[in-house]
């Protein structure tokens, strides 16, 4: 039988997720977690090519920390790190530099639309505003994944090619060194389609940059007041209307569970439920399943919550792992 396979993720740290972020992303997480061996980390040293505030950087971490606990995140069984507590990764993305072809670099997504946003706009220096951070983010993520020995790295379709340089990365090591030590090369998990259909409060797809989302844990009143925000027609009250065509409706869909959810079809096709009662409906399943969520995420929150003893022992069980790997990449490449 094989040996039992290590998910892997990392998690972008920047402000907090939305009510799109947790069907798509957190959700089916936190399902993969109960069944696997899992390891989570809020992505730091990632942000710090765009975070310039210290004080955001240090709030948006625990912020995201603290939301992966309170939507059910079980740190025994997870391993919640943050990745600038493990310094092997930066030790291994040092080693992983040296077997990487530049020209690989050279055509990632990211560096080359940073290049083409220059060249739109008229900018003779294609590499302009362009960090050495930036550049080398599909390292320092192939790092990450390497360094925890991990088989599975579930990521959004974006990050298709960050797993297929990690693939390739490792490729090139163990070409070099597999007489020393091979990495187990990884796998990327990509979520199947549906999920990231989630319409805004403006009926678009869910999305930070339209400025469109419902923010996790909000207070009642504003999450009142973003949910009446959600525009609809102007069918009358007691008109039949078709619940498919609605926002409203298909975020219902996504949180209610299926008899509440069959109930308001019927109601909403018979004609006599009007728009604001379905509103109503919304706030109603969305306050009852996040309300309770976000007084665990206050508490965790707060100054001296347990939330930094999580991470530190997050950090030792992630770090045992990363020394393991280090010790037997040293002595594969000849640094004592
Ligand atoms: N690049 C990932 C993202 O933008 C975050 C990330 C950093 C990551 N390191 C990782 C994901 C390692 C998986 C594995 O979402």
């Amino acid at each position: 039988m094989a040996a039992t396979k290590t998910y892997l993720t990392g998690i972008q740290t920047s402000g907090m997720p939305h009510l799109g972020n947790y069907i798509g992303a957190i959700r089916p997480a936190l399902e993969a977690a109960r069944e696997h061996d899992s390891m989570y980390f809020l992505a730091d040293y990632h942000s710090l090519n765009s975070v310039r505030d210290p004080a955001k950087l240090r709030h948006d971490v625990r912020s995201v920390a603290a939301t992966w606990l309170a939507c059910g995140l079980d740190p025994e069984r997870t391993v919640l790190y943050r990745q600038s507590s493990v310094p092997e990764v930066f030790e291994l993305a040092t080693v992983l530099g040296a077997v990487t072809a530049k020209g690989l670099m050279n055509r990632a997504h990211a560096y080359k639309a940073a290049r083409d946003r220059n060249a739109e706009a008229g900018v003779e220096d294609l590499d302009a505003g362009v960090n050495m951070g930036l550049f080398n983010y599909p390292v320092l993520m192939a790092a990450d994944i390497l360094v925890m020995e991990a088989d599975i790295v579930p990521v959004g379709r974006d990050q298709r090619q960050h797993i297929e340089y990690t693939a390739d990365i490792a490729g090139s090591f163990n070409h070099l060194y597999g007489a020393g030590y091979a990495f187990p090369v990884p796998e990327g998990a990509f979520p199947e389609g549906e999920s990231s259909l989630l319409p805004g409060i403006d009926g678009r797809k869910m999305s930070k940059s339209y400025d469109n989302h419902i923010p996790l844990f909000l207070p009642e009143n504003r999450l009142k007041k973003l949910v009446r925000r959600i525009p609809t027609d102007s069918t009358p009250v007691e008109d039949p209307k078709d619940p498919d065509t609605s926002a409203v409706f298909q975020l219902l869909e996504h949180f209610a569970d299926a008899d509440r959810t069959a109930a308001v079809r019927k109601r909403l096709e018979a004609g006599g439920m009007g728009w604001g009662e379905l509103k109503n409906e919304l706030f109603d399943v969305l306050n009852g399943i996040f309300g309770p969520m976000r007084e665990r995420y206050d508490a965790l929150m707060e100054p001296d919550s347990e939330l930094d003893a999580i991470l530190e022992d997050g950090a030792e069980r992630a770090r045992a792992r990363a020394r393991a790997t280090m010790a037997k990449v040293r002595s594969a490449i000849g640094i004592a």
